[in-house]
């Protein structure tokens, strides 16, 4: 699962891939991505030459941050991928897509996983928000309905997470940052933004493979990491009130999804 990238590999094609994608994503992004990614693109030297090398990348970003890049496969286990946010690690796969592959993906190749989320690990506010919501999930890594809502928060908000910069409203997300369809469509005067909310993230289960029908704009990263006081709290009270609805559909004899089934004390484990 964890690898490292051996940069040595890739083909003169595959750094021009990275050329090729970077270029098309900047003119898209003008105007449009948050400037803190952009600041990130400058502080970290990520500009279009070729694909990063992740160690000195790594060196760069921990000297602002104190994150450093993990190589991987493929998307990993929410345990494990909660697990390396918590100590400042962000996993980046270390392939990149062909030519056949410009505009669709089934999984995150390297260009999603570097150019669209590594910038703005070096924005403090939102470095410490990564990994406070990674602290978070630790307890929870045996109930698969507290590690829902948490990844409802990470979707909303580190893929596709909108910000409100200077009256205008601005792309963060390292899931619309690497998309030119959708960098331009969730900007659009049609699309439903709400302000982010916990409560109202816990109840919007996320769209995987298409566009997103609704956004969740913040007005600073340091709301972000202000938000993660108060989400123990209200995740603990989401999970009572969820198991509480499980009981009384079991009380009428109805099939309830795994993840609602009650779960068991200590001491039935035994
Ligand atoms: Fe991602």
């Amino acid at each position: 699962m964890f690898i490292s990238q051996e940069f040595e590999k890739y083909t003169p094609q595959d750094h021009q891939m990275w050329q090729r994608l970077y270029h098309r994503q900047m003119e898209v992004l003008h105007n449009r991505a948050a400037s803190g990614f952009m600041d990130g693109l400058q502080a970290l030297q990520m500009g279009p030459e070729g694909i990063p090398h992740y160690g000195q990348l790594s060196d760069r970003l921990e000297q602002v941050t104190g994150w450093r890049l993990q190589g991987v496969t493929g998307i990993v286990p929410n345990d494990v991928f909660f697990r390396l946010l918590a100590r400042r690690q962000f996993p980046v796969t270390t392939w990149i897509r062909q030519p056949a592959q410009m505009d669709y993906l089934m999984e995150p190749d390297l260009f999603h996983d570097v150019f669209g989320h590594v910038p703005l690990l070096a924005d403090t506010a939102y470095a410490s928000f990564l990994e406070a919501l990674g602290q978070l999930a630790l307890p929870y890594m045996d109930n698969p309905l507290a590690i829902e809502l948490l990844s409802r928060i990470y979707w909303f908000s580190v893929e596709f997470g909108l910000i409100a910069e200077d009256n205008a409203l601005r792309i963060y997300g390292a899931g619309i940052l690497s998309s030119p369809g959708e960098s331009v469509f969730c900007l659009s005067p049609q699309v439903p933004r709400f302000y982010f909310n916990l409560q109202e993230l816990f109840h919007t289960p996320y769209i995987n493979h298409r566009m997103q029908d609704r956004y969740f704009v913040i007005e600073s990263y340091d709301e972000l990491y202000a938000c993660t006081t108060r989400l123990p709290g209200l995740l603990d009270k989401e999970l009572k009130l969820a198991q509480g609805f499980a009981h009384e559909l079991l009380s009428y004899g109805l099939v309830i999804p795994r993840e609602l089934l009650p779960r068991p004390v200590a001491a039935d484990r035994e």
